[in-house]
């Protein structure tokens, strides 16, 4: 197993234990992106958006105060909410529209969360280091992704 695979194993572990026996969407989702925030390397900002009529509207995050509205296909996150699908952006700055809420990131990750086929948000996560995110860290936030669907009711 690589270093990056039990990085994510454990965070997994941890964040069970830390949503186990609360069923709120948002507490669940704010002590998840301050988990991810403690324990991921290099990261500049970690959170959550969720999808009211036809925008995302930002949720629990850490990091600097960011966009709090963007329209479904627009920039990484209304991309990756759209079409309903994991991004992995190694340069921020050669994505078409992608929108900058902290000049320091570089590279993105952003991973839909989908309830019954439904797309209800998204997890964002922002590096100030180019190439940052690969298929390890898809895979590992989409499990926290699903942790969280299951740990939580429909927001
Ligand atoms: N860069 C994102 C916007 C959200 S912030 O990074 C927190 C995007 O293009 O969707």
């Amino acid at each position: 197993m690589t270093a990056k695979a039990a990085l994510y194993r454990d965070l997994l572990l941890e964040a069970r234990g830390l949503l186990a026996g609360e069923r709120d969407a948002i507490a669940d989702a704010a002590n998840l992106a301050a988990l991810i925030w403690q324990r991921l390397p290099d990261l500049n900002w970690a959170g959550f958006y969720f999808v009211k009529g036809q925008d995302l509207v930002l949720g629990p995050f850490q990091g600097k105060p960011a966009c709090v509205r963007i329209a479904l296909g627009k920039g990484v996150c209304g991309t990756s909410a759209a079409e309903a699908r994991t991004l992995v952006v190694p340069d921020v700055h050669a994505f078409p529209g992608h929108i900058a809420c902290d000049a320091a990131s570089n590279a993105e990750l952003v991973v839909p969360l989908a309830r019954r086929g439904s797309v209800v948000g998204v997890i964002d996560l922002d590096s100030p280091l180019a190439a940052r995110f690969d298929a390890e860290d898809a895979a590992g936030v989409e499990a926290l992704a699903r942790l969280w669907l299951e740990a939580s009711d429909p927001l």
